[in-house]
């Protein structure tokens, strides 16, 4: 009998047009935290300023206390700039220069896609890496920010330009997705892919599940990889109980 991991192989080999819809889950691969589950950034119940970590992560704590927002918005990027992408993210990668109807649709902050090779990116919750002045849009990098700095942090972290604080160009809580995020989802509601992989995502936010409902009612095969059950487990064809990076090397090697 074909093993899930056999059968999958074969739906990547025979698809021209594949949606891969990532989450944490395959960059909890490279070392980062997940969000909710065990080990998750979310698990601590209250931040040790006695708040939920949602509000401390949110946009309108970002404009009264960034020092606060900021202190937390640290960790996950100090995260993503200490670690890369893995084997999941080259696999990504490696199938959309074979096959370039390929896409991705990602909610991971950390840019590991583009930096193993995705372009057909859609990083609907930004990156963590770029940053904007609040005061005066001037654009920079953590990188340079850090240069500047000589290691040690300034928190918030103030524009070179004109001294305004600076926040990543991420979605915060209780912000709307970036003008640019919403054009990209729907002009992905256009295209049709033949085969969805949902990788490593609880699957809690409606634009991330909707593409994934609009292709399996449009006749595409679905699949999820994901150690654990989430909200996209009932609505997926085939399901592969395993881990991100380890999978997908698996499925690569298998349909070639
Ligand atoms: P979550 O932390 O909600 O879910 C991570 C998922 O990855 C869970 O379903 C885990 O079971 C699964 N997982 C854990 N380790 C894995 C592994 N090694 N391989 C495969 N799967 C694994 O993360 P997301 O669904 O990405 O938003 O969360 C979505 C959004 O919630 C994030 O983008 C972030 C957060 O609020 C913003 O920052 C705006």
């Amino acid at each position: 009998m074909a093993t899930p991991i056999d059968t999958v192989a074969g739906l990547l080999r025979d698809a021209e047009a594949t949606l891969f819809v990532t989450g944490a889950g395959l960059s909890a691969d490279s070392g980062l935290p997940t969000y909710r589950g065990v080990g998750g950034l979310y698990e601590r119940e209250l931040t040790d300023e006695g708040i939920p970590i949602e509000v401390a992560l949110s946009g309108e704590m970002l404009g009264h206390r960034p020092d606060l927002s900021w202190k937390y918005l640290w960790e996950i990027g100090a995260a993503c700039a200490g670690a890369t992408f893995n084997r999941g993210h080259e696999v990504i990668a490696e199938v959309e220069r074979r096959k370039p109807g390929t896409w991705v649709l990602t909610q991971n902050v950390d840019g590991f896609h583009h930096a193993a090779g995705s372009r057909n990116l859609i990083e609907v919750h930004g990156r963590m890496s770029t940053l904007t002045c609040v005061e005066c849009d001037h654009v920079t990098t953590a990188e340079a920010m850090l240069e500047s700095y000589g290691g040690e942090p300034e928190l918030p972290p103030r524009c070179p330009e004109c001294r305004g604080v600076v926040r990543p160009d991420v979605v915060l809580f209780g912000e709307m997705l970036p003008a640019n995020a919403i054009a990209q989802l729907d002009a992905l509601a256009d295209r049709e892919p033949d085969l969805v992989i949902v990788v490593g995502t609880s699957g809690v936010f409606p634009y991330v599940v909707d593409p994934v409902l609009r292709a399996s009612a449009a006749g595409a095969t679905t699949v999820e990889i994901n150690p654990v059950e989430s909200a996209v487990s009932g609505i997926v064809e085939h399901r592969i109980a395993g881990t991100a990076a380890e999978t997908l090397d698996r499925l690569w090697q298998a349909s070639r």
